[in-house]
């Protein structure tokens, strides 16, 4: 297996290995190595199915349930243990322009880390390009460590023991999509995660930063939402990010913990992209809060 980083922060190529075969307990460790070096890793030609993919991620830990939490069981392409990060509906056709789901899936197109929403977010998030576009569609990365790295010591004093509330009403809201249901009202109520966390296996500090935060706890909110953007300026700036062009079969993959992402726009009333994740429960919540 070789590993060779693409940016001086974040990301590394990770050759030599075969994702459609079960993986060794040294080649588990290699890849844990890595992501708790790189904190994203893209393996280059990886042709896989749905089975290989699911098989390859229970390596990582548990999968996260529910990851369409807001599209209804009958309208999933996919099984739902993957999250259908696609411009596709059930029957295969492109999503039309007014459809919920291309409103709801927009939200990828801001800063974000999977699952912030949760009481127990993301670990890692592994994305596989099935169909991929040539123009557009590049998934960036933010190194949300050497962001916290390079603030200064006062603002790392102060955002210490500092509490968000993450929800995808207030990710959602950003873009002005504010339809929502009243029970999905209820399953999207906000949750809480420490500003600042520390990545179990690497020690390091990260800013935990997601386009799902809208609020700090204590903080009056235009304060907080002015502070919450400054910080979102800071981190993705260009020397904290690598930025990912597609090729098919490309199998990417990212630790949630310690990076934010998004997807760069592409046409996607006119041409297929068919990216499939599949994601890896956390550890645990990162603030104190009551049960969910
Ligand atoms: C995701 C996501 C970005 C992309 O799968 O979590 O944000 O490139 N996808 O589609
Ligand atoms: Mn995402």
């Amino acid at each position: 297996m070789l590993i060779e980083p693409l940016t001086h922060h974040i990301g590394a190529r990770m050759t030599g290995v075969d994702v459609r075969k079960p993986l060794a307990a040294p080649e588990i460790a290699a890849v844990d190595a890595g992501m708790a070096r790189h904190a994203v890793l893209v393996l280059p030609g990886q042709q896989i199915d749905d089975a290989e993919q699911l098989a390859f991620t229970r390596n990582f830990g548990a999968l996260e349930e529910g990851a369409n939490s807001t599209v209804r069981n009958a309208e999933l392409r996919l099984d739902p243990a993957f999250a259908d990060v696609s411009n596709l509906d059930n029957s295969g056709d492109k999503l039309a322009r007014d459809s919920k789901r291309r409103m709801a899936s927009l939200g990828n197109r801001l800063w974000h880390s999977d699952a912030s929403f949760r009481v127990v977010p993301a670990k890692y998030s592994i994305l596989s390009g099935r169909i991929v576009v040539a123009k557009g569609g590049n998934t960036e990365f933010a190194d949300m460590r050497a962001a916290y790295d390079a603030l200064d010591a006062a603002t790392k004093a102060e955002i210490e023991d500092v509490v968000c509330e993450h929800s995808l009403i207030y990710s959602r809201g950003q873009l002005g999509f504010t339809d929502f249901l009243p029970d999905e009202r209820v399953a999207m109520r906000p949750v809480r995660h420490r500003l600042v966390r520390t990545h179990p296996v690497s020690g390091r500090k990260s800013l935990f930063l997601s386009a799902h935060i809208g609020t700090i706890v204590g903080w009056p909110q235009p304060e907080a939402m002015a502070f919450i953007r400054d910080l979102m300026e800071h981190a993705t700036r260009p020397e904290f990010v690598y930025v990912h062009r597609w090729t098919q079969h490309d199998l990417v993959m990212w630790d949630n913990r310690a990076t934010m992402h998004r997807v760069r726009r592409y046409d996607d009333l006119n041409l297929v992209r068919d990216v499939r994740r599949t994601t890896t429960r956390g550890d645990g919540p990162t603030a104190a809060q009551e049960a969910a």
